[in-house]
């Protein structure tokens, strides 16, 4: 059976995976911490942590708090900074067979294109994966992904800055994420991750006080599913360059949905953090599947729903 996925067919290198399963930004660190549970080098690709041009200390606590069938997060992008990434962890990366992406998060189109520049030619890194759901400080604080043109205008200038493949990863937050993918698609984004957290809170009713330190979180976990599977079917229906489906799988038969609603590729995150195994176990559910339903080669099921 063939599984491999390309995630940039028209980038001059490419983004061959191997198998379409991929890790969360945000929910396997930076591809070490799991290793007693996942031998990663099955993995179709890693993607790290999201990372700055700066170290973050990110939001006060609480940053967590499990609700029904979900889990909100305001971690606030704590992470150790670009040059520390490529310092501490590239090295490491460059050994391994499976493809590592960095996730990048910036304040300014400038910030972003930094990060594209300093990131590109580094051993180690294969690609770049774009977190545009990030407030644009010059503008106000609205975020880059909530702005047609101010996600292409990031795409724009993280492709010229790098020769990495570049991902587009969006947020829900949005009237019409198909308008965004559109933009980001045009501007030369190879491929497109979707989606982000959706915007949500809790309170304490003993305290009277919001749950989260930051007040309000990104809701992630099973709750998200059918909303980002939607979306994906939505953004496939329109755009050409790949899909990478993302929000709330937990098992092969939830991206076996991703799949056949267009997504070449899959990321799971929260699921982990219920059960650690649960990459392999996605992995090993989609060969399962293919082996039951007689499919040699994955891209037969990549939008079957949609035929
Ligand atoms: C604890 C936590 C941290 C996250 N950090 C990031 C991040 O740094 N950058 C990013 O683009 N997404 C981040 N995300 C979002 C996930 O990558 C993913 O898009 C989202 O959680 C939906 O997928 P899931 O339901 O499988 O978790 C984070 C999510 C969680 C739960």
């Amino acid at each position: 059976m063939n599984l491999a996925v390309q995630l940039a067919p028209a980038h001059p290198r490419g983004l061959l995976l191997k198998n379409p399963v991929m890790t969360a930004s945000g929910t396997f660190g930076y591809g070490t911490e799991y290793a007693s549970f996942v031998d990663t080098q099955r993995l179709g690709a890693i993607v790290c942590k999201g990372t700055t041009l700066k170290p973050r200390e990110g939001n006060p606590q609480p940053r967590m708090k499990e609700t029904p069938a979900g889990l909100l997060n305001a971690i606030g992008l704590q992470n150790i900074g670009v040059e520390a990434l490529i310092k501490e962890k590239t090295p490491l990366w460059a050994s391994w067979q499976v493809p590592v992406i960095v996730n990048i998060a910036g304040e300014s189109v400038d910030d972003y294109a930094k990060l594209a520049s300093r990131l590109d030619g580094v051993a180690g890194v294969s690609g770049l994966e774009v977190n545009i759901g990030c407030p644009n400080v010059k503008a106000g604080g609205m975020e880059f992904g909530k702005d047609p043109k101010a996600a292409a205008t990031v795409t724009r200038a993280v492709k010229a800055a790098t020769s990495l493949p570049v991902i587009v990863k969006l947020t829900p937050n949005v009237t019409d994420i198909v308008e965004i993918a559109l933009a980001v698609s045009e501007a030369g984004a190879d491929a497109v991750c979707l989606i982000n957290t959706l915007r949500g809170m809790a309170i304490d009713i003993d305290t009277r006080k919001p749950s989260l330190g930051n007040i309000c979180g990104g809701l992630s976990g099973p709750a998200i599913k059918p909303i980002a599977l939607y979306m994906v079917y939505e953004v496939a229906g329109q755009v050409k360059i790949p899909i990478v489906g993302c929000g709330g799988i937990s098992s092969a038969e939830d991206a076996l949905e991703f799949i056949m609603a267009g997504a070449s590729a899959i990321e799971v995150g929260t699921a982990q953090f219920v059960n650690p195994r649960a990459l392999l176990d996605v992995l090993e559910g989609i060969e399962r599947f293919m082996q039951k339903e007689g499919v040699n080669e994955l891209s037969e099921l990549i939008g079957a729903a949609r035929h």
